[in-house]
């Protein structure tokens, strides 16, 4: 088995591999005085177990660009298998067309990914379970709920808690935390609209008064829809409200939103490379799916079952 990495979360792919106990496959990931992408491995890969990590987060077109180059390098240099660790997969909450004439783009990077010569994908929280199904090559799709429900029963475990959707489209997800966490009680942020040009509405379905509040999400990106959940959760009578994201995309300025807003924290797992804005803020704590990853790597190098991790 071998583990290569690209460029866009390179502090992951080591920890990965140190779990692994392998040093990363040497090769350079390098560009082009025209920022063109070249990859070169300088070592023999025929007949390996490749696993490339490269999460396709900004420069999302970039990166996205390196796994593709990534993996046409191994298959002409005669892998026997790849496997393409896409921690973040970037495009992903475009998997559907929401007006006439609109790309599916998450369906055309699962094209792009197949036909450069991956075998295999290893993705975490996809923004929708539904794009395993966008791939014709095996797909696993790792819940990074295992290690967040952890984290919250270590400092929010005897507190009255309350998991919370920031929206309608999230309840699964939020149903499966909270089952992680004893069955505990279960509210949703319901946004609402009535007339377009009026403000959105927020409304808490389930009574938060007094709750340590979770709320989960898959992805935090300008950070709106936490940061406007959390001020209604606070003004309908939460105790607290923490946030925990599988994925840190945090564009713009919404580090500083969220040093503003009423979260008490915001834990996000490394997914995506933690910017140093982020890591510099006392609001955000990162947690590590990398031996998360790890494990999963090692069970499909050795045939065994992934699902079982999350038994
Ligand atoms: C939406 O479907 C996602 O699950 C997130 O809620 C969304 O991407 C968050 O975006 P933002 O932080 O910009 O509100």
């Amino acid at each position: 088995m071998k583990i290569m990495a690209g460029n866009s979360n390179l502090p992951l792919a080591r920890a990965v591999a140190a779990y692994l106990e392998l040093p990363l496959t040497d090769a350079s990931v390098r560009r082009f005085a025209d920022d063109e992408v070249f990859v070169e491995i300088h070592e023999n890969v025929r007949g390996e177990d490749v696993f490339v990590v490269q999460s396709t987060s900004f420069p999302t077109n970039d990166n996205l660009m390196e796994l593709l180059i990534c993996i046409d390098a191994l298959r002409r240099a005669s892998a026997k298998r790849i496997t393409a660790v896409v921690p973040y997969f970037g495009y992903a909450r475009q998997d559907r067309k929401p007006g006439p004439r609109t790309p599916i783009s998450a369906k055309l990077v699962a094209n792009l990914i197949t036909t450069a010569g991956a075998d295999r994908v290893l993705a975490v929280d996809l923004h929708a379970g539904q794009i395993q199904g966008f791939f014709d090559i095996p797909t696993d799709n790792l819940f990074a709920a295992p290690v967040m429900a952890a984290d919250v029963q270590a400092r929010y475990g005897g507190e009255a808690l309350m998991v919370v959707s920031p929206d309608v489209g999230g309840v699964v997800r939020a149903r499966s935390l909270a089952k992680r966490l004893d069955n505990a009680p279960l509210a949703i942020v319901d946004k609402r609209r009535d007339k377009p040009g009026q403000s959105e509405v927020m409304n808490i379905i389930g009574d938060v008064q007094g709750r340590a509040c979770i709320l989960i999400d898959d992805i935090i990106d300008s950070g709106g829809t936490l940061c406007n959940a959390a001020q209604a959760l606070m003004e309908a009578g939460a105790a607290s409200v923490t946030a925990y994201l599988s994925h840190g995309v945090l564009s713009g300025s919404a580090v500083e939103r969220v040093s503003k807003s009423a979260l008490k924290e915001l834990v996000i797992t490394d997914t995506i490379q933690p910017t140093e804005a982020t890591q510099n803020s006392d609001r955000i704590r990162v947690l590590s799916v990398a031996p998360l990853i790890g494990e999963a790597i090692r069970r499909i190098a050795d045939e065994s079952s992934v699902s079982s991790l999350f038994d």
